[in-house]
This record gives structure tokens, sequence and C-alpha cells, in this order.
């Protein structure tokens, strides 16, 4: 092959690569689903997911057979008790996480959506850091599986017909 016919067939295989990711990226963009109220940045709630609470939750949140419950498919239930939303936001894991309360409401949110989106309520609103950052303040201790046991079963009752 002559210099110049190379150069040709190199320029024609940059030209479709190029092509290629264009269409890639787009239908990327096309599948993936807008952030959800109170997510700035679901690509930073992934990450600190990742981080901070996958070594315990699992990446796929199915929790860890008879240490960590599943958040998948039910976290979200806990918002249709009075106390839910206190419960969600003190629990050890996330109260004592090292994230900045604006990163933590911003992963709490994420994860509703992510992992639980139908069981949340219609008038769902986001945590904001200043609610997470005072009910963080006391986190649960010992109570916490006492208090989960007793929100599941107002979450069903509230969730029966
Ligand atoms: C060391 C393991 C561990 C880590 C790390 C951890 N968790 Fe947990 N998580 C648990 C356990 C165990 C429970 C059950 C309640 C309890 O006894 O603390 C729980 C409960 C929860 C619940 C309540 C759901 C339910 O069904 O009770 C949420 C929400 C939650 N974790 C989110 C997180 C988030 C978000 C992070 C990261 C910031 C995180 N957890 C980090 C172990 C962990």
């Amino acid at each position: 092959m002559s210099p110049p016919q190379r150069d040709r067939r190199a320029r024609r295989f940059g030209a479709a690569a190029l092509l290629l990711a264009g269409i890639t990226a787009r239908v990327t963009l096309a599948q993936a689903p807008a952030a959800p109220p109170g997510v700035q940045n679901a690509q930073r709630a992934w990450q600190n997911w990742t981080l901070n609470c996958q070594g315990c939750h699992r990446p796929d949140g199915s929790g860890s057979a008879g240490t960590t419950p599943s958040v998948a498919g039910t976290v979200s239930r806990f918002l249709s008790a009075p106390q839910g939303r206190e419960y969600l936001t003190r629990v050890p894991g996330v109260a004592t996480s090292p994230l900045s309360d604006g990163d933590l409401s911003e992963l709490l949110n994420w994860m509703l959506w992510r992992f639980d989106p139908q069981h949340m309520p219609q008038d769902f609103l986001p945590f904001t850091a200043a609610e997470v950052g005072e009910l963080r303040k006391r986190p649960l201790r010992l109570e916490a599986s006492q208090m989960r046991r007793e929100l599941l079963t107002q979450a069903g009752a509230a969730a029966a017909p």
C-alpha cells in the first residue's frame, strides 16, 4: 500500500469511528433518565453510594443476607410512615457517613429514586441539606432495628386500602 492510500484509509476509519462515537453518545443521552428532584448531580450521588454504602448494601441495593436489609424495592415504603424520613436519615450508616449534609441529602434522594421508585409517595418532597443536617445529629443506635420493625408495620398498614 502506498503512503497516500494508507492515509486515505486511516482518514476514512477515523471518520467512521467518530460517527459511531457520536451515535453512541446520543443514544446514551437519550436513554439516561433526567435526575430526580433534589439530585443536582446523579453521577456524584452514584459515586458516593459506591464509596460509602455499597460495601454493605451492594451495588444494586440488594443488601447482604443476615446483616444488611435490601433497599431495592423497599426503601421508599418508609416514607409512608410518619417517622419514616427521620428513620432514613438517622439510621447509623446514613447519619454517621463522612458525607456533607448536602451530599448526603442528594444521595438519599437519589437512592429512593434509583432503588425504589415504585413506593415513592406522589407528594414526596426531596430531602434538603438543612433537614438532613438536623436529623443526623441524633444517630440511631440499638433502637434502629426496633424502629425499623415498627415503621414497616405502619407503612404496610398505611399502604393497605
Ligand atoms: C457497615 C454497613 C453499612 C454501611 C456502610 C451502610 N449501611 Fe445502611 N444499613 C446497614 C444496616 C445493618 C441497616 C439496618 C438498620 C440498622 O440496624 O442499622 C441499614 C439500613 C439502611 C437504611 C434503612 C433501610 C431499612 O430497610 O432499614 C438506609 C436508607 C440505608 N441503610 C442507607 C445507607 C446509605 C445511604 C449508606 C451510605 C451513606 C449506608 N446505608 C451505609 C448497614 C450499612
